[in-house]
């Protein structure tokens, strides 16, 4: 595989609303993320955006310019929403972070709610390591950067990231990226993937990229992007997606997998022959692009034809609850789950609903899903309970027991 086409992982980019997350990707990207239309109008990011980045070594700098040093490492970003509103679309990020970067902005108190939460996602997806970045240090005195920067730290003492690095920068101005891309070199190791097994590729975004009115002739296939979590795939492969498409007539469900072929695969702007795991990706099929058209794929898994499992319509998963919840003007206790309890959940980047079908205990729960779900053994479920009417909240995760 050449390590300078695939990237070696996936970087999350978490933390609090305005934060700067985005101009920190633009940074080291030369990206800026926030293409749609709703995003520019009200200046904050709505949808997970997609971009890498090398890191290039010259003596003992680093920088993210090829002119500039030998190559270390290809990167990809997944630069998350820090908006209240879109903590789903943050969780569902996290799927697929491998590590991640949390920004804090060093002109406001530490820690802001989606501080909080975030970090409370990452623990929950199992991410193992991240690095603290204290950002817009631009825009605040040296005594008021020291006095945030001891917040910041007393905050990380009540998590499981406590030993984190946490490093003063300014992402608008540049200021200490080398010591960033050092940190990122030294503190994220490539994680260990199963290239032989068969493939698994989750599914994060689907689109069509055909203009309104595009001539028939000149259509494009559907196109599917995500990170291959086992084995491979290659141009020329067909693939099953499943659940596939979703039918329900007399009260059952019944689903259908997707057969397609790979016409094309892409990292960013590079072609790849053969996509491993590592990084995002996307996949160029012959697909009527109204199957993927607005990330109506979100949640499936692409694997070789007659290798993935059948689709849970009932999923059974070992409970791991919070002790409380706290929200800023109440907090709740975490009961375990019961019959008949309504849940919501987020498997695999799909956001379900299902009532609680049995209970063993505290050590195991079975749901009755509305809708049908991949899963895995072991895999992550993060769990949202009612706590009031219409008010969800995250209780705690599961994992997944076939
Ligand atoms: P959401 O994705 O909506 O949560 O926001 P974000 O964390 O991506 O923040 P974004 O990068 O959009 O930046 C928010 C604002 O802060 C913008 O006006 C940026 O120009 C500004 N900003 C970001 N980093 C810095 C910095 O280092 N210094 C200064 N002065 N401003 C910054
Ligand atoms: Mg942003």
């Amino acid at each position: 595989m050449d390590s300078t086409k695939q990237p070696s992982f996936n970087l999350g980019i978490v933390g609090h609303v305005d934060h700067g997350k985005t101009t920190l990707t633009k940074l080291l990207s030369g990206k800026w993320t926030d293409t749609h239309s709703e995003e520019i109008k009200r200046g904050i990011t709505i949808k997970l955006g997609y971009t890498n980045f090398s890191i290039y070594k010259d003596s003992n700098k680093y920088s993210t310019d090829k002119n500039n040093g030998e190559f270390q490492k290809l990167i990809s970003i997944v630069d998350a929403p820090g908006h209240e509103s879109f903590m789903a679309t943050m969780i569902s990020g996290s799927a697929i972070m491998d590590y991640a970067l949390l920004v804090v902005a060093a002109n406001e108190k530490c820690p802001q709610p989606q501080t909080i939460e975030h970090i409370k996602m990452l623990e929950l997806a199992g991410i193992k390591k991240i690095i603290v970045l204290q950002n817009k240090i631009d825009l605040v005195t040296k005594e008021e950067a020291l006095e945030n920067f001891k917040e910041i730290q007393e905050f990380l003492s009540t998590t499981p990231y406590k030993d984190s690095t946490v490093i003063p920068i300014s992402a608008q101005y540049s200021a200490n990226v080398s010591i960033l891309l050092e940190e990122i070199l030294e503190n994220f190791e490539n994680p260990i993937h199963k290239e032989d097994e068969n493939a698994q590729m989750f599914i994060v975004r689907s689109f069509d990229i055909n203009k309104p009115g595009q001539d028939y002739s000149k259509l494009k296939g559907g196109i599917l992007g995500g990170a291959i979590k086992q084995g491979s795939l290659r141009v020329g492969d067909k693939i099953e997606i499943k659940p596939g498409r979703v039918k329900i007539a007399n009260q059952k469900i019944e689903t259908i997998p997707i057969i397609a072929t790979i016409k094309g695969l892409k990292s960013d702007k590079e072609d790849l022959d053969v996509a491993i795991p590592g990084g995002s990706v996307a996949v160029m099929t012959e697909l009527d692009p109204v199957l993927t058209q607005s990330d109506t794929l979100v949640g499936q898994v692409a694997g070789l034809p007659g290798t993935l499992p059948d689709p849970l319509s009932e999923i059974t998963f070992e409970p791991h609850l919070f002790d409380e919840i706290v929200t800023v003007n109440k907090t709740y206790d975490v009961k375990p789950i019961y019959q008949s309890e309504p849940l919501m959940m987020i498997i695999n980047s799909l956001t379900t609903v299902g009532i609680v079908s049995a209970t063993k205990g505290e050590s195991k729960v079975t749901v009755k899903l509305k809708k049908p779900v991949m899963g895995f053994e072991d895999d992550r479920v993060v769990i949202f309970r009612q706590v009031e009417p219409k008010k969800w909240k995250i209780v705690g995760y599961g994992l997944v027991k076939l």
